[in-house]
């Protein structure tokens, strides 16, 4: 059942500007999708000829072991020859890469120079470390320029990083270390959000007392309380930059370009986290490409992503798209309302934002303030708005559109997701866009909406959204778990051949498409990807309780909430200050962002005979719905 509800207003246009048309780095979004259509694996070698490769590939696409595609075969790379190496040597040079402010205000820039010399220094200290080509690295920061360092740091020593979202905690944590089996782990002191600490080096010790395979531990000073630093295991990053060896050159490790760049774990419909892979040489060329196409970089411009560098939308466009494009990013540490709500109107108008590039949920957020905060500050330097993460609601884009662009600026809603490593519904600045459609497909995918034989869905028709053809930055696998990869996304249409997506969506009379949510026990909560399993595990690893489900109800800020509904052990009794010990229990087991809104405790939960919850039953009695089939309920 899709999470998220709305009526699409399917009729109501707004066209691009012509200028902004004209000027655009893809004037005909038409003419670049037949071309690609005609011959797709020339048009990826032309977009893949844009990048320094040490050296060019024989094949651009094997498909001999499908669903296991390799691109640019027998090329060698390396992302950070592209993102660095290349731009220090010309005109970018002294050209700033990122633009950092704390939320106290603190700010750092740093030229590409600058930052190559960072990550030249850090990679020399990892290999210090004894990290070599292929070992995997866990980075578990706050919003630090050092996690961008570190990050590139690990690529140009061709070791994975594993980087683990900030607002995680120590069991999400450790599993994602057993799962990578991280010998190395990076992480900050604490971080600082809404004026107080976050205290990451904390968590880092509970998770690592889990097991024992974290070798050494760097710590980033950030907020400078007192921590503990275990002799032999942890360093400080400071120190260790100091050391003789950490020379500010090194060698960049020359990879193929289907070597592993990075894993990034993301939910899926069990409890285990998966470890979605990415490589250096595909991923480089799409991201760089639907950046530039969709976001229509120039030289010019100030790009701020506002995601956080720990999701996939900060891995693409916030750390490595924009530092192949020779961008100007703006990365800011804090929340968007501290210490008031006009943060984020003032970092505008303070470094010239011309891209602002975020999710609905953070703009219901500050649209719940009010127009005064954005109307304080000149947004002018404005010229497009992005939206990533959720279906964004139509009043949402509206305000987004009227009040932040000033009916100027374009809003490119870019519909992708962790395993497809860029964009792949979204409009081109020269797109006519309709509030609340990601509009069609960037050039070179082909989508469809089918039903469960696979055959195309009707006009406005909800079907599952499915991808037709490979393309380049595409999930190679799910770290460790081949069959995982196959059975989740290649199974369902395996006789097509077509990637299943885990999405509902629909095509209206224009061709547009509307993503509607996730259709599998996935639950998108502010944006944020869980899955009911992870929340259901931290529930009943509270002793209390013997079995759980949980589901995702619509919600105007957050686009869902969690409700979660426990069967209690025997001689345990439900009350209000159980539910508050469970929610601080699955605060502390997954995360803040996992702690259900309502707990419920129940007697039984609807089962199929096979024993599996119908999540979609308690759904649609919480909404007062229909309960629909309930043939296959046990009970
Ligand atoms: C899921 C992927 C892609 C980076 C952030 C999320 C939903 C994402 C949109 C959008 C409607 C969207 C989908 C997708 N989603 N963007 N523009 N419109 N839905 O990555 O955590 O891997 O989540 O987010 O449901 O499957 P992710």
């Amino acid at each position: 059942m899709a999470e998220q509800g709305f009526t699409p207003p399917t009729s109501e246009w707004y066209h691009p500007a012509p200028e902004l048309v004209a000027n655009a780095n893809v004037p005909n979004y038409e003419e670049v999708c037949a071309q690609a259509r005609q011959d797709p694996q020339a048009f990826w070698a032309e977009r893949a000829e844009t990048l320094s490769w040490y050296k060019k590939w024989d094949t651009v696409l094997d498909d001999s072991n499908a669903p296991f595609y390799k691109w640019f075969v027998g090329g060698k790379t390396n992302m950070v020859l592209n993102a660095l190496d290349r731009h220090v040597s010309g005109e970018k040079r002294n050209k700033l890469a990122f633009i950092w402010e704390g939320e106290d205000g603190a700010e750092v820039t740093l030229s590409y120079w600058r930052l190559w010399q960072e990550v030249n220094k850090f990679a020399n200290v990892l290999r210090g470390l004894g990290v070599q080509k292929g070992d995997r690295v866990t980075i578990y920061m706050g919003r630090v320029p050092e996690i961008v360092i570190a990050m590139l740091a690990c690529a140009k020593v061709g070791a994975p990083h594993s980087v683990v979202y900030g607002g995680f905690s120590e069991q999400a944590l450790a599993s994602r270390i057993e799962d990578a089996q991280s010998k190395v782990l990076l992480t900050c002191d604490g971080a600082w959000l809404r004026g107080k600490i976050v205290p990451l080096k904390d968590t880092v010790d509970e998770a690592c007392s889990r097991s024992d395979i974290v070798k050494d531990v760097i710590v980033v000073k950030r907020t400078g309380q007192a921590i503990n630093m275990q002799a032999g295991r942890d360093h400080w990053y400071h120190e260790l930059m100091a050391l003789p060896h950490a020379k500010p050159e090194a060698e960049t490790e020359i990879m193929d370009a289907e070597d592993p760049l990075f894993i990034l774990y993301t939910s899926g419909t069990t409890g285990k986290p998966k470890g979605v892979l990415h490589t250096h040489g595909g991923y480089q060329v799409y991201t760089s490409t639907t950046l530039s196409w969709a976001f229509d970089i120039k030289e010019e411009d100030r790009w701020w992503c506002a995601a956080d560098p720990g999701w996939i939308t900060g891995h693409s466009y916030i750390v490595y798209a924009p530092l192949i494009l020779g961008a100007t990013s703006i990365l800011y540490e804090g929340a968007p309302t501290f210490p008031e709500p006009d943060r984020w109107w003032q970092l505008v108008a303070k470094y010239g934002i011309s891209i602002l590039y975020t999710a609905p949920t953070a703009i219901r957020g500050l649209m719940r303030f009010g127009e005064d905060y954005p109307d304080r500050h000149d947004l002018s330097s404005l010229r497009l708005l992005g939206s990533v993460g959720e279906p964004i609601n139509p009043e949402a884009w509206r305000w987004y559109h009227r009040v932040i662009g000033k009916e100027r600026c374009p809003i490119i809603d870019t519909w992708w997701q962790t395993e497809t490593g860029g964009f792949m519904i979204t409009p081109l600045p020269s797109v006519a866009l309709k509030p609340g459609s990601a509009t069609r497909p960037f050039p070179g995918i082909e989508v469809d909406i089918v039903d469960e034989d696979g055959n195309p869905v009707g006009v406005n028709e909800d079907g599952d959204l499915v991808i037709k053809t490979p393309w380049p930055s595409m999930i190679r696998t799910v770290y460790g778990d081949d069959e995982r990869f196959i059975s989740q996304y290649w199974q369902k249409y395996a006789a097509q051949g077509w990637y299943l997506a885990g999405d509902t969506a629909r095509r209206d009379e224009d061709g547009y498409l509307w993503v509607i949510g996730r259709n599998d026990d996935v639950l998108k909560v502010s944006g944020y990807r869980l899955g009911t399993a992870e929340v259901e595990s931290g529930l009943v690893s509270h002793s209390a309780v013997a079995e759980s489900a949980v589901i995702g109800i619509p919600d105007e800020l957050r686009g869902n909430v969690i409700y979660a509904y426990c069967i209690l052990v025997a001689g345990a009794e439900g009350s209000d200050e159980l539910e508050a010990e469970l929610k601080a229990h699955v605060r502390h087991e997954v995360g803040p962002i996992a702690v259900p809104k309502q707990i419920e405790f129940v007697e039984s939960l609807p089962k199929t005979r096979s024993g599996k919850i119908m999540r979609r039953v308690l759904k649609a009695q919480a909404l007062g719905q229909p309960l629909g089939d309930l043939s296959t309920l046990e009970d």
